[in-house]
């Protein structure tokens, strides 16, 4: 099966080129700082689209600070007694803050809670994640602890569509950083953030442009010329 992924943004020619504004919803929980390079990459115009709403499931997160100086609705929502999970009642929701919004894709940026199957079908194949690894390597908490104690010498991070399970969706771009001798957690994460904050963009500037295309588990990145509407079929 191929899928050829169309927001249901505006199209606008700038150039010559279709590029879509793309809707974004950004689910947080900490401090927020993919969330800020997104808001900067589309300040600087390297991200056609627009942060409209930002979603935290804790009450204090840097994250929601960093909406509210933006401009940007920020909305906590209290994620009920389950501990990785969103009770129905809060995901729901959160499906309704997006959905009156118009979001055409849900980011998560450092959200902490596994999304149901529900959630996940509601936004099939328009929620993406970042994640601090080379996927499948290190999936879930803590990957760049769990890469340096498995002792590799090359680390990285993900960007990928979000599917049912944890953290294996498929792989739209990822980055890789050394592992130098001297490495602790912190040192290693650090080199690994400066690349998320590049490629999370990036991807999403792809959503954007209509030039993901999902084979299987594959994302083919579509050439420049070939992101023409007439070569987008629905999802499914
Ligand atoms: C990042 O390392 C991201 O890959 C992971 O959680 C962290 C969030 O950091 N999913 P921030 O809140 O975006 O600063």
């Amino acid at each position: 099966m191929v899928i050829c992924l169309r927001s249901v943004s505006q199209l606008s020619h700038r150039g010559g080129t279709k590029l879509a504004h793309v809707r974004i919803g950004v689910l947080a929980s900490g401090r927020g700082s993919n969330l800020q390079a997104i808001i900067d990459a589309i300040k600087t115009g390297r991200l056609s689209g627009e942060v409209v709403v930002v979603i935290s499931d804790v009450p204090d997160a840097m994250a929601l600070e960093r909406a509210r100086r933006e401009g940007i609705d920020a909305i906590y929502i209290e994620p009920g007694s389950k501990r990785a999970r969103l009770s129905e009642e809060a995901e729901s929701r959160i499906i309704s803050e997006l959905e009156n919004r118009s979001v055409d894709l849900v980011a998560l940026a450092g959200f902490m809670r596994i999304l149901s199957p529900r959630f996940v079908r509601h936004f099939k194949w328009r929620i993406m994640n970042i994640h601090p690894s080379l996927l499948p390597a290190f999936p879930g908490l803590k990957a760049q602890k769990q890469a340096l104690e498995y002792g590799v010498k090359v680390a990285g991070c993900t960007v990928h569509f979000v599917d049912e399970g944890v953290d294996t969706g498929p792989i739209i771009i990822q980055a890789a950083v050394p592992v130098y001798e001297d490495d602790d957690e912190e040192a290693l994460s650090k080199r690994i953030l400066a690349e998320e904050h590049r490629i999370y963009s990036e991807a999403i500037q792809l959503f954007a442009e209509h030039r993901l295309k999902i084979e299987g588990r594959r994302v083919r990145i579509l050439p420049e010329s070939e992101h023409d509407e007439s070569t987008d079929r629905d999802r499914d």
